[in-house]
């Protein structure tokens, strides 16, 4: 039986800590779906299509790994595509709370699908997208924080943004 799950986020941008957490998940998993959010509400820096082709761009040596999309609940998509397990990533005491709200939601709505949780490594510890897209707004070197592809987009996208 192949094993399968799914590792979903807003990926805005994908980091080194996301890559980190999925090459953990693809040791335990023979195939890994990264589900890359809509997330309308959180006003992406990047458009899903972007957050998706800087995903793929940085996960090229990584086959086991496939790229989609989704929106709306988890759970359903998680049931759409007969993937029964959850990926999330615990970096810290502080993403306890909320990810315990956020499995003990999805078990309810879907007691058929297990969230497994894994730890990257404590130097990813403190990262965040939100703290990457910080450091390149105000012109910051992001380098030790994303894949090069990501690190290229958000130079881009920032020195655009100051032109304008
Ligand atoms: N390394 C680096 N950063 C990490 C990380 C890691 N290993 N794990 C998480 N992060 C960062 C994310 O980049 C994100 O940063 P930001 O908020 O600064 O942009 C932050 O930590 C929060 O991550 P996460 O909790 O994964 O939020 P998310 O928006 O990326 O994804 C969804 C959350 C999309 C999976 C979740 O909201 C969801 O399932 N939505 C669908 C609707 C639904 O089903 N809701 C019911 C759930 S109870």
């Amino acid at each position: 039986m192949i094993k399968e799950a799914i590792y979903a986020g807003t990926f805005d941008p994908l980091t080194l800590g996301h890559l980190d957490v999925i090459s953990r998940a693809t040791v335990v998993f023979d195939r890994l779906v990264l589900a890359v959010a809509k997330s309308d509400a959180k006003s992406p820096l990047f458009k899903l299509d972007e957050r998706v082709s800087l995903a793929k761009e940085a996960l090229v040596g990584y086959p086991e790994v496939e790229i989609d999309t989704f929106s709306g609940l988890l759970v359903n998509y998680a049931r759409a595509r007969g993937i029964r397990v959850l990926i999330r990533g615990l970096r810290a005491i502080s993403d306890f709370e909320v990810e315990f709200q956020m499995a003990l939601t999805n078990r309810k709505m879907a007691p058929d699908i297990e969230t497994i949780f894994l730890m990257p490594k404590e130097e990813f510890s403190y990262l965040s997208s939100s703290m990457v897209r910080e450091v390149a707004d105000h012109g910051g070197d992001t380098s030790p924080f994303v894949p090069p592809n990501v690190e290229a987009a958000l130079r881009r996208r920032f020195q655009r943004e100051s032109l304008r």
